[in-house]
């Protein structure tokens, strides 16, 4: 049997109605809508209403005083949306066409005036860079809370040593502070790629219309300053079908996450009772339903199994702009589940992850007990040699025999005797070898620009400090 297609109750005309005789299947109503997720951007969809009426005022385009009764009735529209007694209606398809059947309700003809010299397609792209500025601002926030926070849990454990690793591997003893201050760097790093992304983001596209621009005589400048732009965009087709500030945040927040996911996995790990680095306290941990005895990082986890949507979500907008043919094409609506999907993960892990650090326990013992296994500091027995005038590979070579021998014996490197240390492998040793060996003395050894020396981490942790006094005087001097 044929299934004839519903039409949808037309109770409200489409403001582009005009052209068609016909309704809109409902199906297709609720497929292409996106007022279920674009009412998010009413603020700025207002906001930025608002300074194309006083533009349009401005110029003479529309009388002044419908300009006054537009930004009145938006501005009633705001209060009411935002007291949660406003009606979304799907079948107006999106935010802009909700809030200006709401205006033309409200103020009738001035209303029916507000979007001249407009498209949807300039309208939907300031909204997006107005959402994004604020949200960019917010997250670069976030970042700097996390850094604080770790930079403030290396500074309460900044004499703890640790053991370091590559591979997984015991490799050389390193002050926790310095392991810690590691991610307080990305921090900062992806700190300054949202910041500086924001000279982009920054840019005013109204004004471009459906693609081509307007024959009425706008004041583009004028409408930038009114919303804070540092630059209108320069062509009217790159305006509206461009999104590459939408995947350029896309990109420095999978940068983001990624470094979020590797401290989450070093949480998941050191957690474990193989590792036994950390505790984690009550608030921070979740049990088995079936296991009693079980407490899982559930919340590290998460944050590692998050950044898989945010790749995703990137991976996924650049598959929609993908040989998208200039210029505005509805392909581009799916820009913005991704753009609030991301946004909203990340803000939550940042958050999150800053509650935990500081209530971590670090099981300190355990730490300075591991730093010296596994003949961590056979690097330093090298560099001893090499100090006593032998060429480095050479030098690798008698401490990496010595390792050998003392692993079949059973022993630490510490525990061979001078005696035989002079007899089987070099007569350059010398008793003021055994002050090399302890992982305390080859952690302060560390002096090199950027290493893991107390006097080293100390200075790099006072320039956090001073960077962040700095970042809250010039907040305050504005
Ligand atoms: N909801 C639309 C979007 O998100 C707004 C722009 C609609 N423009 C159009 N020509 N249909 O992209």
């Amino acid at each position: 049997m044929a299934m004839k297609s519903k039409t949808a109750k037309q109770k409200i005309k489409k403001p582009w109605g005009g052209r068609f005789s016909g309704g809109t299947s409902q199906a297709v109503e609720a497929f292409s809508e996106s007022i279920s997720f674009d009412k998010r951007l009413w603020k700025y969809d207002i906001e930025g209403s608002i300074a194309h009426a006083g533009m349009l005022g401005k110029q003479g385009i529309i009388p002044k005083k419908d300009a006054k009764l537009i930004v009145k009735g938006l501005m009633r529209i705001a209060t009411r949306i935002a007291e949660g007694g406003f009606v979304f209606r799907e079948e107006l398809e999106d935010i802009h066409m909700n809030i200006e059947a709401a205006l033309i309700e409200e103020t009738g003809e001035a209303g029916k005036k507000l979007h001249t010299a407009r498209s949807r397609n300039d309208q939907v792209a300031l909204d997006l860079r107005l959402y994004l500025r604020s949200e960019v601002k917010e997250t670069i926030g976030l970042v700097g809370g996390l850094k604080a926070a770790l930079v403030d849990l290396a500074q309460r454990h900044r004499e703890i040593i640790m053991p370091g690793y590559t591979h997984l591997q015991r490799a050389q003893p390193v002050l926790l502070a310095h392991h810690l201050l590691a991610y307080a760097e990305m921090m900062d790093r992806d700190a300054e790629r949202l910041l500086e992304s924001l000279k982009r983001i920054n840019v005013l596209p109204l004004g471009a219309c459906a693609l081509a621009g307007t024959s009425l005589p706008i004041d583009r400048l004028y409408v930038a300053e009114l919303l804070g732009f540092d630059a209108v965009s320069a062509n009217s087709m790159d305006s509206v079908s461009d999104r590459d500030f939408v995947l350029e945040f896309l990109s420095d927040a999978a940068i983001l996450m990624m470094h979020l996911s590797r401290l989450s996995e070093e949480v998941v790990l050191w957690s474990t009772e193989e590792f036994s680095f950390i505790g984690l306290p009550d608030a921070f941990a979740t049990g088995s339903s079936i296991m009693p005895q079980k407490k899982n990082p559930d919340v590290a986890e998460l944050a590692r199994g998050k950044t898989g949507r945010v790749y995703g979500n990137l991976m996924g907008m650049l598959t929609v702009m993908k040989a998208l043919p200039l210029t505005y094409n509805r392909d581009l609506q799916e820009d913005k589940e991704l753009l609030f999907d991301t946004v909203d993960t990340v803000k939550s892990v940042l958050d999150v992850l800053a509650q935990m650090l500081p209530v971590i326990n670090f099981r300190t013992e355990r730490l300075e007990e591991t730093a010296g296994e596994g003949f961590s500091t056979a690097t330093d027995m090298a560099e001893y040699l090499v100090k006593k005038g032998m060429p480095f590979r050479e030098a690798h070579g008698v401490v990496g025999r010595a390792v050998l021998y003392a692993s079949q014996k059973g022993k630490r490197l510490e525990d061979i005797s001078l005696d035989e240390y002079k007899g089987l492998f070099s007569g350059l040793f010398d008793k003021d070898v055994f002050q090399v060996l302890s992982p305390r003395a080859s952690v302060a050894a560390k002096k090199s620009l950027g290493g893991t020396a107390p006097s080293e981490v100390a200075r790099r942790m006072a320039a956090h400090k001073k960077e962040k006094e700095k970042k809250k005087k010039d907040k305050k001097g504005k």
